[in-house]
């Protein structure tokens, strides 16, 4: 049981590599709280995970929806030990001359505000408690630019530079902050580059690993990272694709 005793909370856990973190963070036994924006799917990723999972309604881009979220998951479950932030959006994508600001404005309310925010309201207690672990899911195209995706692009570099950032100033006190990298994860998000085979094939490339990332094997570096046993790691970014980058 590596996180016995602690209270997560994953942001983006209704599916995909958010609902395989919180099974892994409960199988660990971890308190968890999940989030996102439909709280009947919530409800049953819940239920079908087991007791001791509280389900939250929350769009992650509204401060207010934010703000109610922590009151929640620190009333009911006690203080944030571990801090996920997964959710995200790619509904921006198209060539960059075609981007206008309302579009830039929304990739980074979602993608990066939503992290800042939770950071700067759950860290301080942390620190003050001397402990806690931030893992930040960044992806491959914050490292090597994801043709016609410049905003998704940008705020995952940014989210990257955010996480070490952090790390440098929270690690005296004891916070550690870490960031995933995944590769291409058979997920609804990524759906556009894996359902298609001839697409799917351009996208793997000369990759050696070659079967097809699942989210479970994002959630088992999530745990090692949540947990005391990565206690000397910090302001990292696991990559975790596959060997894409190297291809
Ligand atoms: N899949 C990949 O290939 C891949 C690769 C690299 C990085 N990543 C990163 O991995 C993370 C998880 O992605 P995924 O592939 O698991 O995606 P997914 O299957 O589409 O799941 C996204 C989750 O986030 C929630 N969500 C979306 N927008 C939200 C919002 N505004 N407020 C609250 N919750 C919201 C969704 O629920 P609702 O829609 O019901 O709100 C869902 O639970 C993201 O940060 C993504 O950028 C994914």
């Amino acid at each position: 049981m590596l996180l016995s005793g602690k209270t997560a909370l994953v942001t983006g856990a209704s599916r995909g590599i958010g609902e395989a973190i919180a099974r892994a963070f409960h199988r660990e036994g971890a308190r968890v709280a999940i989030c996102s924006r439909k709280q009947e799917s919530l409800d049953s990723v819940a239920t079908s995970i087991g007791p001791g999972v509280l389900p939250i309604a929350a769009h992650i881009g509204r401060a207010d929806d934010l703000a109610r979220l922590i009151e929640r998951v620190t009333s009911e479950l006690g203080p944030v030990d571990v801090l996920v932030n997964n959710a995200a959006t790619n509904v921006a994508q198209g060539p960059c001359l075609s981007l206008d600001e309302s579009a830039f404005d929304k990739m980074v309310e979602v993608n990066l505000k939503s992290t800042f925010r939770l950071i700067q309201a759950l860290a301080p207690a942390m620190c003050a408690r001397g402990s806690g672990s931030i893992v930040n899911i960044a992806s491959v195209a914050g490292i090597k630019p994801q043709f016609e995706s410049l905003l998704y692009s940008m705020t995952k570099a940014a989210l990257i530079m955010m996480t070490k950032s952090y790390a440098l100033e929270l690690g005296p006190s004891g916070v550690r902050v870490n960031a995933i990298a995944p590769g291409l994860i058979q997920t609804r998000l990524s759906e556009f580059f894996w359902k298609d085979e001839e697409r799917r094939q351009a996208v793997f490339g000369g990759q050696p690993i070659r079967h097809l990332g699942q989210p479970e094997e994002i959630a088992e570096i999530a745990t090692l990272l949540a947990s005391d046993r990565a206690s000397y790691i910090t302001g990292e970014v696991i990559v975790a694709d596959g060997g894409f980058l190297l291809a």
